[in-house]
């Protein structure tokens, strides 16, 4: 087949919802279809997902695309490989040698393991764990909830001792399952999310002796080998459903896809994602910077050549706070309303909402604060609320973007932004506001997506490098200028600080 009558398909699997869109050489999606699925929440601060739920899932968009995809007159054979995108983190157990789950999974944004990080913080060594894996200790990374797992569920705990546990994080159990599970035994990981899990050295890319011990597991488990994002032969094939012997050929952490959908390929570039959480991702090239000042270091992405590294920083709360005022505050029925709700209002009205639905992560780390409202009077509206909660996500990102100048010691020109929360063009407004530079917007926001395309389709020659991915998605984007001075922007982000003091401690 020529690159030129090539498709790829691309598996988003993030955090609310399951996505399979196929994509031309053009970088434009022609077929698509999601499901949402469901969100187990068991205790306050606990989140999970059913790991076979999250299988049929794919399966099902894979189906529901691919019938649209015929409908418009191509065939699926010019489906010429499949890349993977997907929440990070997330961590899933299963029997290795049945291939069942033995656990529902336990999610990225999930606090039960708080009191796993205070003990593990006292310990010999815990001070060094940042300098090796780039991540802090905390609930967010798949090391903690793993040890919550082994400490709290028979199951997970026999299969331990019995040298049957695998762990993965969703890229390994999707490609596991795919590829048919234990029968096959497809068991790999991308370096992005494998750095994901505070088992594996940033430098080396490889299972580090000295965090596999700190944690306790050292040869006493089944890890996914550690493999490039982009790989023509390490992902197996799928073997079930209209895409039967399709390889997969590419795979990256969602955060890291984005960047690539964006193109964000030279140190200096940066992308902020906002999804059911909002991540800041900072090209730093070929080397790993470890941050000083709150944010992690990280697998921009592994083409296969020499690994190109990113600051990060990550906010555990963005359209879930949008998903909250819907779900648990009934203010809409649906998450687009925010932005009319907002514009009922002239400003936030002196409210100012610490989204600390999962504590609050970078650049602040602080495991035990809590969602709080802070100014409500009776002058207070939803709207105002509303807006309260778009400005959440955008003042974290301006601490995120300061702690930034002060690692990389440069400042960013502009900020290109994609996912769901972007499409308010309120929310990109106060954002452009807060951080006094412009934001900038694409046409075609699916830039999660099309990264984990761009992966697989290198890998297939569909592209050959960068170069020819330059036109993708250049055209039509919107630009959103600040329109405030840095005084007035200065003077919001002090209210906003003094709310995020106020938010810790809180005990439940
Ligand atoms: O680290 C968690 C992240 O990968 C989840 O992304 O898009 O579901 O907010 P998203």
């Amino acid at each position: 087949m020529q690159p030129s009558e090539m498709f790829v398909g691309s598996i988003d699997q993030g955090t609310t919802s399951t996505r399979f869109l196929i994509f031309n050489r053009d970088g434009e999606p022609v077929a698509s279809h999601q499901v949402e699925f469901n969100q187990i929440y068991p205790h306050p601060g606990w989140h999970e997902h059913d790991p076979l739920e999250l299988v049929s899932s794919v399966e099902t968009c894979i189906t529901g695309a691919v019938r649209s995809f015929e409908s418009q007159g191509f065939t699926r054979t010019s489906i010429a490989c499949v890349g993977i995108t997907n929440q990070r983190e997330t961590t899933v157990v299963w029997d290795h040698e049945t291939g069942e789950p033995l656990h529902n999974a336990v999610v990225w944004t999930d606090t039960r393991s708080q009191a796993i990080v205070s003990e593990l913080k006292t310990r010999p060594g815990a001070s060094n764990l940042q300098s090796l894996c780039g991540l802090p200790l905390s609930t967010y990374s798949s090391a903690t909830k793993l040890l919550w797992m082994l400490g709290h569920v028979p199951k997970v705990k026999d299969a331990f001792e019995r040298g049957t546990l695998a762990f993965g994080t969703v890229d390994a159990w999707l490609v596991y399952r795919l590829n048919g599970g234990a029968a096959a035994n497809v068991f790999v990981s991308d370096s992005t999310n494998a750095s994901r899990t505070m088992f594996v050295n940033l430098e080396t890319l490889r299972y580090d002796d000295t965090l596999l011990d700190f944690f306790g597991i050292k040869g006493k488990i089944h890890l996914p080998r550690i493999v490039p994002s982009s790989d023509p032969s390490a992902y197996g094939v799928i073997v079930n459903g209209v895409l039967a012997q399709v390889p997969i050929m590419g795979c990256l952490g969602d955060q890291s896809s984005a960047l690539v959908g964006q193109k964000g390929f030279s140190p200096g570039m940066a992308k902020n994602t906002y999804g059911t959480g909002c991540f800041l991702l900072y090209n730093v090239g070929e080397k790993p910077v470890f941050s000083t000042h709150g944010l992690l270091a990280t697998v921009a992405y592994d083409f296969g050549g020499k690994p190109v590294y990113a600051l990060e920083g990550s906010i555990a709360v963005a359209g879930s706070g949008v998903k909250f005022l819907q779900n648990n505050l009934s203010f809409f029925q649906d998450s687009k309303e925010v932005n009319d709700l907002a514009l009922t209002v002239e400003d936030n009205g002196g409210c100012v909402f610490v989204t600390a639905f999962s504590g609050l992560f970078a650049p602040y780390w602080i495991d035990d604060a809590k969602g709080t409202i802070f100014g409500i009077t009776q002058y207070t509206q939803k709207g105002h609320i509303a807006r309260a909660t778009l400005e959440a996500t955008c003042f974290q990102t301006k601490a995120i973007l300061d702690a930034m100048e002060k690692d990389s010691g440069k400042a960013l020109s502009e900020l290109a932004v994609d996912g769901g929360m972007s499409n308010s063009d309120l929310a990109m407004q106060t954002q452009a506001d807060l951080i006094s530079i412009p934001v900038y917007r694409p046409k075609m926001r699916e830039t999660t997506a099309l990264g984990a395309a761009i992966a697989a389709g290198l890998a297939v020659g569909m592209w050959r490098n960068f170069a020819e991915l330059r036109d993708i998605n250049r055209a039509g984007g919107a630009v959103f200028e600040p329109q405030i001075t840095r005084q007035e922007s200065a003077t919001k982000f002090e209210q906003w600080e003094k709310a995020v003091c106020m938010s810790r401690g809180w005990i439940s």
